[in-house]
């Protein structure tokens, strides 16, 4: 068994989750992997060979022709995908717009979630994501759901460029069969609606004390 724990992060895009997993590694001094950034790697390099994404078999197929390397640099996670980090790429329309239909293909889930777990043999992690503390790390006890207003998250979307495709990815992360976006069980949901970074760091320090992590 791995000595090393893992903080689950999920929520929906633009809820405020990605800084406030940014923020809490830092202030904890922990690695941060953001498992998003391997599911838009796939869906980048997919979208590159001109695989059919409609046809998954030949989904899969790809998939098990590439190689995935996860690792660490200073305080975050990297993807590359045969040896190539697709850097800015990552976030391009074309990936915001494919992303979702990717990550319901489950042989897709299952790579990643395996490589998701391995950080855990070297770090302890705070990991961000939809299916953190429902699938990769159920036994976490610490697990925070983020959550915003959809006001807020409608403004959050406008400021990251990402309005429709936003909208359409919730929908379908949280549709799909496998792995689909909800709350854990025992996740404490932080609604930072209310919240400037510093205090939902804050009120995220006070849940993780409360879920028993010394600090
Ligand atoms: O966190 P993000 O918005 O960069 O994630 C991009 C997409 O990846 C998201 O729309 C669904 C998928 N994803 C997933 O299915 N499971 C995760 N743990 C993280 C992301």
């Amino acid at each position: 068994m791995s000595s090393h724990f893992a903080i689950a992060i999920d929520g929906p895009a633009a809820s405020g989750k990605s800084t406030l997993a940014r923020e809490l590694a830092r202030r904890l001094g922990l690695v941060m992997v953001n498992s998003g950034a391997m599911y838009r790697a796939v869906t980048w390099r997919l979208i590159e060979d001109g695989v059919d994404l409609s046809n998954e078999t030949a989904v899969v197929s790809a998939l098990e022709a590439m190689e995935i390397d996860c690792g660490v640099d200073g305080l975050s996670s990297t993807v590359s995908i045969d040896g190539v980090d697709p850097g800015e790429a990552l976030r391009s329309e074309q990936v915001n717009g494919k992303v979702s239909q990717v990550s319901a293909v489950p042989a897709v889930r299952e790579r990643l979630v395996a490589l998701q777990r391995d950080y855990l043999k070297t770090a302890d992690v705070v990991m961000e994501g939809r299916d953190i503390g429902t699938v990769v790390f159920p036994d976490s006890p610490y697990k925070i759901y983020v959550d915003a207003d959809e006001a807020v998250r409608a403004q959050r979307r406008v400021a990251i460029g990402e309005v429709d495709s936003v909208a359409d990815r919730d929908r379908d992360d949280s549709q799909r069969k496998t792995a689909p976006l909800k709350v854990a069980e025992g996740a404490v949901i932080l609604d930072t609606s209310d919240h400037t970074i510093e205090s939902g760091v804050d009120a995220a320090l006070e849940i993780l004390r409360s879920q028993g992590l010394e600090i």
